[in-house]
């Protein structure tokens, strides 16, 4: 791919738009954990220092579950969503077992469920896990009928983190309550972009995690109408009225409610914008990529998450090129994005593998504009157009994993001057691009090589060469050797300066 100069220097421009991943701290509440971090009191203590955080960490249970319409004291903190959803399945499964062994949940959970159902599996559990259309959706006819005397627990998320598909919670609820069954909605993704009223939603259990409405990580709840129906998980503390013992996280719980405070406040207005950004990203990519398809519903779901499939494509390569040009997106679920396989969620609304694989997650925030999608639509135009057939590896991806790892060859193809002015990494084999016979012919064909130089401009004909030799795991390091100083300068001078 041929990178101009202007292009070259626009490398610093950040668009962030994998905030289903997580999200930007808001600024206001980062400013209210840092005002507070002073107060070390333990919430559990008697004295004045400790009642004022219990005082503070109170009024952040207010601020939450006034978010899904719920009471403070139905409000349990945990680390954040997995926990919550962990929580849930492992307590009612616990407390329930004589009553039932049989829960239901879907195949487009987040991993948080899906593999707490396996573990409880192991334990003696019976799992079914519920197909989907294309959209998403779950049958509620299918529910109806999975459902026998053995049934403890329904877990039906409210919105997908990979496509945005919304399930009508409120239908799940009366099936669920209609066989006295208990249902948990995993709400994650739900929580600041559509309305959530735990009270006419009529859940028993909601999970929900402060990173994903700009508060900090580490920091979550879980929602209980009634305590009498789940077992808790950690014991040796009376914390959390005994369901969650522990020193709370008092930074983490107070950032939170600030963040639940601001996201009541606001959301519902910027939600519209995000939705009118999401169209015009779509609209824009249409014009110059017809064969685009949404994956998961193509109106209605959860503001700002468009999952794209682009036929015939590699989404690895588009995620690292997007990267190149400071836009972050993602294929599949930030948990399982290092892992090969291609998504649960689009295998399950019936995607092939090639088409998953082809297949990236664009999740618009509020700190996102017009200028940033017109940008990205932009870029995103460039890199499809991308006939190479190479691979790419971007500066920041190239870290000490790969450095020190054994199955890379980082090759330095740069010339003698300009190793001179910025000296290898010394683990690269310094290699001239014109006698490359010399060197690649001791080298095993399925070497992974990462080809290294000065600007990311010119190793591309080297990677050609290498293919044509036969070569198949050749990678170029975007923006070349001048990018990765700039990405990693704590590495360079680990790996490059040392010594001098
Ligand atoms: C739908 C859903 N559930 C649960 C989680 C886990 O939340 P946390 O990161 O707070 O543990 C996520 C995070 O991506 C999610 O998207």
């Amino acid at each position: 791919m041929k990178v101009n100069f202007r292009e070259f220097m626009n490398f610093r421009r950040k668009v962030y738009l994998d905030n289903n991943a997580t999200t930007q701290i808001d600024r206001r509440v980062a400013k209210v954990i840092k005002s507070f971090v002073k107060h070390y009191g333990n919430p559990s203590s008697q004295h004045s220092l400790g009642k004022y955080t219990r005082s503070r960490v109170e009024t952040a249970r207010q601020q939450v579950s006034k978010l899904i319409h719920a009471e403070p004291e139905e409000i349990v903190f945990t680390s954040g969503g997995t926990e919550a959803n962990n929580t849930v399945l492992k307590g009612v499964a616990g407390l329930l077992k004589e009553k039932g062994n049989h829960i239901i949940t879907s195949k487009i959970e987040h991993p948080s469920v899906i593999e707490s159902g396996e573990y409880l599996e192991k334990e003696g559990f019976r799992m079914t896990y519920l197909s989907v259309n294309t959209d998403g959706e779950i049958d509620l006819n299918e529910l109806e009928n999975a459902i026998d005397e053995k049934t403890i627990l329904i877990s039906i998320m409210i919105a997908n983190n990979e496509t945005g598909t919304v399930q009508d919670i409120k239908r799940i609820a009366e099936i669920a309550h209609r066989r006295n069954i208990l249902l948990h909605t995993d709400a994650v993704q739900a929580v600041g972009k559509i309305p959530i009223d735990v009270k006419s939603m009529d859940v028993d259990f909601l999970a929900f995690s402060s990173h994903k409405i700009y508060g900090p990580k580490g920091s979550g709840a879980v929602y209980i109408k009634n305590r009498e129906t789940l077992e808790n998980l950690i014991h040796g503390g009376h914390q959390e009225s005994l369901l969650r013992g522990g020193t709370e996280n008092t930074i983490g719980i107070i950032g939170f409610g600030e963040a639940a405070r601001i996201i009541m406040e606001e959301g519902k207005e910027y939600n519209e914008e995000i939705k009118e950004l999401r169209s015009l990203f779509y609209n824009s990519i249409k014009e110059f990529y017809p064969e685009v398809r949404i994956n998961g519903p193509s109106t209605g779901g959860i503001p700002g998450t468009i999952n794209l499939l682009f036929p015939g494509t590699d989404n690895k390569k588009i995620i690292a090129l997007l990267d190149y040009y400071g836009i972050s997106a993602s294929a599949g679920s930030a948990c399982s994005a290092d892992g090969e396989k291609p998504s649960h969620v689009l295998k399950a609304i019936g995607l092939s593998d090639k088409d998953a694989g082809s297949s990236v997650r664009f999740s618009i925030g509020k700190f996102n504009n017009r200028k940033d999608i017109k940008y990205s639509a932009k870029k995103l135009k460039k890199v499809l157009n991308d006939k190479t057939g190479l691979q790419y590896i971007t500066p920041l991806a190239m870290d000490e994993s790969i450095i020190l790892n054994e199955n890379y060859l980082l090759a330095d193809i740069r010339f003698g001057f300009q190793r001179i002015i910025n000296k290898p990494i010394a683990k690269a084999v310094l290699i001239n691009r014109f006698k490359l016979d010399e060197y690649f012919k001791e080298i095993p064909k399925s070497k992974n090589i990462i080809l290294i130089c000065e600007h990311g401009f010119d190793a591309a004909a080297t990677g050609y060469k290498l293919k044509k030799k036969g070569f198949s795991n050749v990678e170029i390091l975007l923006g070349g050797y001048r990018s990765w100083k700039a990405a990693h300068p704590d590495l360079f001078r680990k790996y490059v300066t040392v010594g001098e």
